[in-house]
């Protein structure tokens, strides 16, 4: 059986001030039954880990690089991460590919680097819109998928999540119809390409406007193990919810 996973990616927002708002989510899961993981700006992860303290709330970066150490001005290591009290790393976000330039096979190297850390990858695929409309959805996910995961991928360290370009921030959430296929086929090529024991281990995350008001429904579709958010993740009254409809689904 998967465990689910409800994961808030703060992109880049969040002071130390803003830790109060972990705090609330520990306060309100104290005994989750699903997995939760929060990544905030890189600055936050130790002192949040501080304010966690023994709560199961696990805290992960965005990004890493694809080398431990060196001369990468501005650049921060899986292994740093770690270190700074990181389980996991969201990489390949659609932000990243789009405004940073990364290619899939940059995500390959940053995702083999950072699960030989012994980090979970959280790794983002997802379509643009004129994708959508000019070419077929699932051509574009399965090249992604191929080139963007590690063969050393396990159930353990990748998560694989479903972010549709035009859903992300947007207000507009694709059909449960839409999310299914494309979840349905994530999971026929893992099971391919790792074997069905592994293939059906790797959790599914959808992304993309997910609020406590659409959480149930999305969780009720096959093959969604939970959910990366993004606005929604910022604040505990947004997000418990969210954990709520996941405990519950
Ligand atoms: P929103 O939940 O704000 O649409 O963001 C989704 C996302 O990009 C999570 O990584």
């Amino acid at each position: 059986m998967r465990r689910k996973l409800a994961a808030g990616n703060w992109k880049m927002n969040g002071l130390r001030a803003g830790l109060s708002e972990m705090q609330a989510l520990a306060e309100a899961h104290a005994t989750p039954t699903v997995d939760i993981l929060l990544c905030p700006p890189a600055t936050l992860i130790a002192p949040a880990r501080v304010t966690l303290g023994g709560s199961p709330i696990a805290l992960g970066g965005q990004d890493c690089h694809a080398e431990t150490s060196g001369a990468f001005t501005g650049d921060v290591s899986a292994e740093m991460l770690k270190d700074a009290g990181a389980r996991a790393v969201i990489l390949g976000h659609s932000e990243r590919r789009d405004l940073h330039r990364e290619t899939s096979e940059e995500v390959r190297l940053k995702a083999n680097r950072a699960q030989a850390a012994g980090l979970m990858t959280v790794i983002c695929l997802g379509e643009s819109a004129f994708q959508r409309e000019a070419t077929n959805t699932l051509d574009i996910i399965g090249a992604q998928l191929s080139l963007s995961v590690p063969d050393s991928s396990t159930g353990e360290n990748l998560v694989v999540a479903y972010e549709p370009i035009w859903a992300i921030g947007s207000g507009q959430v694709p059909s449960p119809e839409q999310i299914g296929e494309v979840h349905t086929f994530m999971r026929a090529r893992l099971e391919h390409r790792f074997g069905s024991g592994v293939g059906r281990s790797v959790r599914l995350l959808y992304g993309g406007s997910v609020k406590g008001e659409n959480a149930a429904e999305i969780f009720s579709i096959p093959d969604v193990d939970g959910a990366l958010v993004g606005g929604a993740s910022l604040k505990a009254a947004d997000f418990s919810p969210i954990v709520t409809a996941l405990e519950e689904a």
